[in-house]
């Protein structure tokens, strides 16, 4: 498939035709594709043993690497793969080189449990977490970044599409400041693999997190990682196994190369099968069709939320993705999203109590959240308007 077919998207895509699913910042839906892999090494598993299953795919899970590395234009040994984007968050955190005192910026829409993990390292670790609000147009504030990081600083943070709303966060422009003052540079990649064209050269980050099951489509339970292969060599895993050491004598062990420090032994083979069949089906449409397609079906819908009288787009930003907020002043955002789900409709709610930083700065409730992927469509953003209208109109 070399032009965006969106058809072809959807024949390939058995869910579209019973529902509309605007909830692909959640999970999206899997391409038959993806599940007839999973599937299929689950039956081998069935008929002849988990461990010769493995071995007889072990071609099929090699993929998965490959795959990996020409999403994002990196190496096969820079990529682990791990069973979230969280588990990937912390692995990388926990195995920096950080001493009490050490810096780390972090910026307003940083990702719950990223933030989380944080404030646990900054109690247990004395790391002193530094605050990089976002600017009136609601990305990141570039000249605060680049303040904090003349101060020093032992790590860069950033979410590049925050799950609580449309904005797209100039990820290059931060890398451009991480590598001017030498700073390692994480970016959380959960909502923009599979959404956005990636490069790890052209963001200029060291480390990147994602999640399978989101715009990539894979199934839940899969996640990697991605670690500049100098600094992933420098890194001390918290913990280790046989997959990521070698036991080289009873007294001596040795360090996996490269991301593979990262990965334990025992792992869902066929997630991680059915993870490398998703990035290449991406790959194969094209992550720049992909992108173009799901940006401009998020700006019609938001276009056409805007004209449905009490509901609020909330998105910031000049740069927009797929990931739609909006809420109602006179509705729960629950309430709505419930009798979205009766009329077929998956979206979902951004809760403030997981979104602190950000909600309070920009005094937001619970907000309704319509995330777009490119097999969905302009029929299917009018028949969703028009439930929200009804929706509203009986209030
Ligand atoms: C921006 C962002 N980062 C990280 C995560 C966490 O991903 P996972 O659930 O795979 O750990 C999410 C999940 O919604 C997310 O939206």
């Amino acid at each position: 498939m070399n032009l965006m077919d969106p058809d072809k998207l959807r024949d390939d895509t058995p869910a579209c035709r019973d529902l509309i699913h605007f909830n692909n910042a959640g999970a999206s839906l899997q391409p038959a594709q993806v599940t007839r892999a999973q599937l299929d090494h689950l039956a081998l598993e069935q008929k002849i043993g988990g461990y010769e299953a493995a071995l007889q795919n072990a071609k099929a899970s090699a993929q998965t690497y490959t795959a990996l590395s020409r999403l994002l234009n990196c190496h096969e040994n820079e990529i682990a793969c791990v069973e979230s984007a969280t588990r990937a968050f912390q692995l990388l955190i926990a195995a920096l080189p950080l001493a009490p005192g050490d810096r780390i910026l972090v910026n307003q829409s940083e990702y719950s449990s990223n933030y989380l993990t944080l404030l646990h390292l900054a109690e247990t670790r004395q790391i002193a977490l530094v605050f990089v609000p976002n600017d009136e147009s609601g990305s990141i504030d570039l000249q605060r970044l680049q303040q904090e990081a003349e101060n020093g600083a032992s790590l860069i943070l950033l979410t590049h599409l925050p799950s609580q709303s449309g904005t797209i966060q100039p990820a290059a422009k931060v890398g451009q400041i991480a590598r001017h003052y030498n700073i390692p540079y994480l970016l959380d990649a959960c909502q923009s693999a599979g959404h956005l064209h990636l490069d790890v050269d052209e963001l200029g980050c060291d480390m990147l997190v994602a999640s399978g099951r989101k715009y990539l489509r894979a199934p839940r339970g899969t996640g990697f990682l991605y670690a500049q292969e100098a600094l992933a060599n420098r890194m001390i895993p918290a913990a280790i196994d046989l997959q990521s050491a070698t036991w080289l004598s009873p007294e001596r062990y040795e360090i996996a190369p490269g991301a593979r420090r990262f990965e334990a032994w025992e792992h869902d083979v066929a997630g991680r099968i059915a993870l490398g069949v998703a990035v290449n089906y991406a790959l194969s449409v094209g992550m720049p069709a992909i992108e173009s397609r799901i940006c401009t079906l998020a700006a019609s819908l938001r276009q056409q939320l805007g004209k449905i009288e009490g509901i609020s787009v909330d998105d910031k930003g000049e740069n927009l993705s797929g990931i739609v907020t909006f809420h109602a002043e006179t509705q729960p955002a629950t309430e709505i999203a419930a009798l979205l789900r009766e009329s077929g409709i998956n979206t979902s709610v951004v809760r403030q109590q997981n979104t602190q930083l950000d909600h309070y700065y920009r005094r937001l409730p619970d907000i309704n959240r319509a995330s777009l992927h490119a097999y969905n469509t302009e029929d299917e953003i009018t028949r969703f308007c028009a439930v929200l209208q009804q929706i509203m109109s009986v209030r």
